[in-house]
This record gives C-alpha cells, structure tokens and sequence, in this order.
C-alpha cells in the first residue's frame, strides 16, 4: 500500500459504501492500520492508499493497538468552533491552521457490522472530521484559515509541478 499524496485524483473522489465485513475487508483494514503506524499518523482515509471504500482506521493516542476501525462513518451532531493545527499524509510537509467543530457525534460501523456511535471532542474530534472529510473527497486545504491558505500556496504548487512530472515521465 503507497500513500497517495496531493493531487492524486483518488483524494477528491468520494468514497463507496461498504456493504458487509469480509476477509478481504479485514484484511485491507490491517494494512491500512500498518501503514498508519510506519507513516506516524493518527488517522488514515481508504483514498489515501488508493481505495474507495468508507474505510478510516484512526488513533489519537500513540500508544499502539489502540487502534480503532470506523466503517460508513457519518457525522450526525458538531458544535463549537475551534482553530487547530493540522498536517496530513498526503501532503508531506504542509501543515497550517484549520476551522473544525470542537464536538462531533459519529455514527457508522465496526469490524464486527455492528453500529457503533463515537461522542468526540479534542483531538478524536479532530482526526474525525479530518477522515470524514477525505471519505467525501475534502481535503484538508479546503478547510483552512485564509492565511493558512496563502502561507502553504507555494507548497501546494511544489506538489502539484511534482505530480505533473510523474505523470510525463
Ligand atoms: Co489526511
């Protein structure tokens, strides 16, 4: 599995619902699990390794095999306003400030097909929004403060002349 990085098509594609757990499905969730642990993240999205299932495996805390799977997450409930740091793994180096609610109320489905709700705040609440957001095909640029927006332009063109070259050669 490669990290798709910006601007992969994948990345703005929404995402597909899953139907059933499978041993194909559990098995695409272990990797995606690995993957998010050798690239140090705290969460990570079906597209970023270039799959289109509603598929996020996340972990705000950095203790290992805490790991949790959220199959079709949808966010029924936010609240409350805050400004955050943000970077994520398919845009290597870029970080900035970001607008999220500072409560969410999650629902979806675990490894186990059975509905599961997530009451978050802080950092869960965070990487939710953040994960939701890539299964709908949002970046995380979309939700950034206008001078993020303008601080991180030249970085985002660097990505964007790099992806063009891979695609000539
Ligand atoms: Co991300």
């Amino acid at each position: 599995m490669r990290i798709r990085v910006y601007p992969e098509p994948i990345l703005l594609q929404p995402a597909i619902l899953v139907k059933s757990v499978t041993k194909e499905l559990r098995e695409v969730v272990r990797k995606m699990i690995d993957v998010m642990y050798s690239h140090k993240g705290v969460g990570l999205a079906a597209q970023q390794v270039g799959l289109d299932k509603l598929i996020t495996v996340f972990n705000p805390d950095p203790e290992r095999e805490k790991e949790r799977v959220l199959l079709n997450p949808k966010i029924c409930l936010s609240k409350g306003n805050v400004e955050v740091e943000e970077g994520c793994l398919s845009f290597p180096g870029i970080y900035g400030r970001v607008r999220r609610a500072s409560h969410v109320l999650v629902t979806g489905m675990n490894l186990s097909g059975k509905e599961v709700r997530i009451e978050a705040e802080g950092l869960l609440a965070q990487i939710l929004q953040h994960e939701v957001d890539h299964l709908n095909g949002i970046l995380f640029t979309a939700k950034m403060t206008p001078a993020t927006k303008i601080q991180v332009q030249r970085q985002l063109k660097q990505l964007e002349e790099r992806y063009r070259k891979a695609q000539g050669d």
